[in-house]
């Protein structure tokens, strides 16, 4: 590709808590709605009991290993590096009034070791999990009562961390709650669209909360959203298909459109009416959803179809979001449709529609990798992916879109969010560890580590045209 990424363009990885730390109960953890989710986050919800398995107990143990994995993240030449901070280790149960200092020390810890390196951290405040308790006692998000305690939450990290980390996102693909609302919120499964929406309604509230809180606390310190970026194309020119598609993808616009206009949109009075919702808003909530993101960060893994009347669309075979299939795409093992052309429309999209900057803080493959004989692991099929995504996002930023970088999802391998597997591979480093926890958790750098490595020193300069690659 002839053309250079900005100079101030991030490059990283992304993680979350519960797919990487472990030590789920170390120094006054509490339990979070994750450790009960043994089977991924569609997968059944188990009680604790002592002696269960659950893969994420232990996970990478990237909580002892940091400074080890924080090194290879270097190596790579990471600018930037997506992680979340689990509330549970700051409140454990979620509603005390004194924070756990002892989980506060270590993530003052991982901070440390990313600035030695010189590597920017964009913090999650709510990566999929919340304290268990909170779930139990108060229906999660279902009560307003978690307003507060979320905002006492952000306010103390922001305070304990805001010298060293000026870049924050507030719930982790808010518009998931919509089609699994334990995982992202703690509201009982099978809630009616009341509770549901009156749940999203508390998140959104707390998440203005939390950017008007980052804005006085930290003032030089940019603060956005995160949304499930999947976009849906109609399967024909059908208007009643693309009026279909323009609905669906209100589904989950409608948490950009509040959080970043400070408002719910006017199809929303409409929606609501329609499907029986009244929402409990007060004054002092329309208030506080004025204080509006600095930037909007979206996950990119696929897009689908949408048809009303064509019977013969198909739906991709997937556990966690099945999309109508697409004739002209491929999939990953995990039925998942690869559209990295559809990366550089979301882009375009979102930024003419909200004109605000745009933050890649997810995009990968998942995908099963062998080790060879050699000891090695040629992920070749994960560097085209790659690529062709990248040099879309190139495509983009010369359309004119401001997107301030990209964190690779899973930069090295961590347990897998929908069904709990190590196999289901995204890293550049390899990790010795398998879906029954057997394995010496030793790190191994992949194929394409040494890609991503010299994409990043190149500055996208050596991204190919994807019929090249
Ligand atoms: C996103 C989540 O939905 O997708 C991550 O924010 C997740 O937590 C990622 O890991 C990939 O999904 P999965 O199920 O393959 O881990």
């Amino acid at each position: 590709m002839s053309f250079r990424f900005p100079d101030e363009f991030l490059w990283g990885g992304a993680t979350a808590a519960n797919q990487i730390e472990g030590a789920h109960n170390a120094d006054g953890k509490g339990l979070s709605t994750s450790d009960v989710q043994p089977f991924g986050s569609f997968g059944e919800l188990k009680q604790r009991q002592a002696g269960d398995f659950n893969l994420k107990d232990t996970a990478i143990d990237f909580y002892h290993r940091y400074p080890d994995d924080i090194a290879l993240f270097a190596e790579l030449g990471f600018t930037c590096f997506r992680l979340s901070i689990a509330w549970s280790r700051i409140f454990p149960k979620g509603d005390e009034l004194v924070p756990n200092e002892l989980g506060l020390a270590y993530y003052d810890k991982i901070f440390d070791e990313l600035e030695k390196h010189g590597i920017v951290p964009l913090v999650t405040l709510s990566h999929y999990e919340m304290p268990l308790y909170l779930a139990q006692q108060y229906q999660g998000w279902k009560s307003r009562e978690l307003i507060g305690f979320f905002e006492r939450y952000a306010r103390v990290v922001f305070s304990r961390y805001g010298n060293r980390v000026k870049q924050w996102l507030t719930f982790n693909e808010i518009n998931i709650s919509l089609h699994e609302p334990f995982t992202g919120a703690g509201i009982p499964r099978g809630s009616d669209s009341q509770s549901l929406y009156q749940g999203m309604h508390h998140q959104l509230v707390a998440s203005a909360k939390a950017v008007k809180a980052c804005h006085e606390l930290i003032p030089d310190a940019k603060i956005g959203n995160m949304m499930l970026g999947a976009i849906q194309y109609p399967l024909t020119p059908d208007p009643d298909d693309v009026l279909a598609a323009l609905q669906e993808n209100r589904d989950w616009l409608f948490f950009g459109d509040v959080q970043c206009r400070g408002y719910y949109p006017s199809y929303m009075t409409r929606k609501f009416k329609e499907i029986g919702v009244s929402l409990d808003i007060s004054e002092a909530d329309k208030e506080a959803l004025k204080e509006t993101v600095d930037f909007i960060s979206f996950s990119y893994y696929m897009t689908g179809c949408i048809s009303v009347n064509n019977k013969s669309m198909q739906m991709t075979d997937e556990k966690m979001l099945a999309m109508g299939k697409n004739p002209y795409l491929e999939t990953t093992d995990w039925g998942w449709q690869i559209d990295p052309k559809g990366l550089r429309i979301v882009l375009n999209f979102l930024y003419d529609r909200y004109q605000k900057p745009l933050f890649i803080v997810e995009n990968g493959l998942g995908a099963v990798d062998q080790v060879n004989e050699q000891g090695e692991i040629e992920d070749d099929y994960r560097i085209a992916y790659l690529n062709d995504h990248l040099y879309q996002v190139g495509e983009a930023l010369q359309d004119g879109v401001e997107v301030m970088g990209y964190t690779s999802w899973g930069p090295i391998d961590l347990v897998s969010a929908s069904t709990a597997q190590m196999s289901k591979r995204y890293g550049f480093i390899y990790v010795d560890r398998d879906d029954n926890g057997q394995g010496s958790l030793a790190r191994k750098r992949k194929k394409s580590f040494y890609w991503y490595q010299s994409v990043i020193k190149s500055q996208g300069e050596n991204l190919r045209a994807p019929a090249e690659s």
